[in-house]
């Protein structure tokens, strides 16, 4: 539905024409082509300006986003060396999970490639930042619109820490509610596996926050000069090599990171800052590890 965008461009391996029949009915401005297959991979890839990759498997209930890597970081892997060879300057929104280890994964395999832009690569957590924004609207009778909550860290469980003291517009919550509201947005992910019970985990809120994403960084490389969205990026912010932080984007992709938000914590988020820490490092490493050894 977005002016923005001229042709979208979908590739699976199976599946994608009658996709792509439905989606070309709907009266926008967009032309819609499809490719189905690896052999249609690279044209599917050639002259594209965004990459949404959202391939791989869901979790199933009792599953942590962890136990996808065996099969995710493969798929990952195939299509990212593919949009290295074809569309290396394009932004890359990697949806695929577990996005704390398939984000490092991308930048090895692109500078193996030699073509590796750390401010193009981007981990999709647009939907840490919807549900935040939705839960603590409810929690505080706010009205949705105005409410922005900044989530850092990465994307999954406690990885994913909502900054509530910097909540936009300023909110106070009881210790009891940043409590309840940080677990709820951390499992929210688990919250719909469980409701799906073997179905899948979240596709249509997670549309809804990866078109979010999306229309942002199309407004930021048509120049727009005040976009900002929290994202998983290449990151000095920390001593971990990437973090999730709001990020200011250009059409150069990473225009700036937002440091402010994590100036002046609360006890409770710095210490869950500090507690995320090492299980976020270890899944960094794991990615890294997984290309380098196929080296
Ligand atoms: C989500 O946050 O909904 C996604 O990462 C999917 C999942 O497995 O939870």
């Amino acid at each position: 539905m977005s002016p923005l965008v001229s042709t979208l461009h979908l590739y699976d391996i199976a599946n994608v024409k009658g996709v792509a029949a439905d989606l070309s009915h709907c009266n926008t401005p967009s032309q819609v082509v499809d490719f189905t297959g690896t052999s249609e991979l690279a044209s599917s890839l050639k002259g594209v300006d965004v990459v949404v990759i959202p391939a791989g498997v869901p979790r199933k209930p009792g599953m942590t986003r962890d136990d996808l890597f065996n099969i995710n970081a493969n798929i990952v892997k195939s299509l990212v060396e593919a949009v290295a060879d074809n569309c290396p300057e394009a932004f890359i929104h990697m949806i695929s999970n577990p996005v704390n280890s398939t984000v490092p994964i991308a930048a090895e395999v692109l500078k193996q490639k030699g073509v590796y832009d750390p401010k193009k690569l981007f981990g999709v957590t647009t939907l840490d930042v919807v549900r935040a924004n939705t839960f603590v609207a409810q929690k505080k009778n706010l009205k949705l619109i105005d409410v922005d909550v900044p989530v850092v860290g990465g994307h999954a469980g406690i990885t994913i820490l909502p900054l509530l003291s910097k909540t936009r517009p300023s909110v106070s919550f009881t210790d009891e509610e940043i409590q309840e509201l940080t677990v709820r947005i951390q499992n929210a992910g688990t919250e719909v596996v469980e409701a799906k019970a073997g179905a899948g985990s979240a596709t249509l809120s997670m549309a809804y926050a990866a078109a979010r994403f999306v229309e942002s960084s199309l407004r930021a490389l048509d120049g727009d000069g005040d976009v900002y969205e929290c994202s998983y990026v290449q990151s000095d912010l920390t001593d971990l090599p990437f973090f999730a932080s709001r990020v200011k984007l250009s059409n150069k992709g990473v225009e700036a990171l937002i440091s402010s938000d994590l100036q002046g914590l609360t006890e409770y988020e710095q210490k869950a800052l500090d507690a995320l820490k090492p299980e976020l490092k270890a899944s960094i490493e794991k990615g890294v590890t997984f290309v380098q050894k196929q080296a």
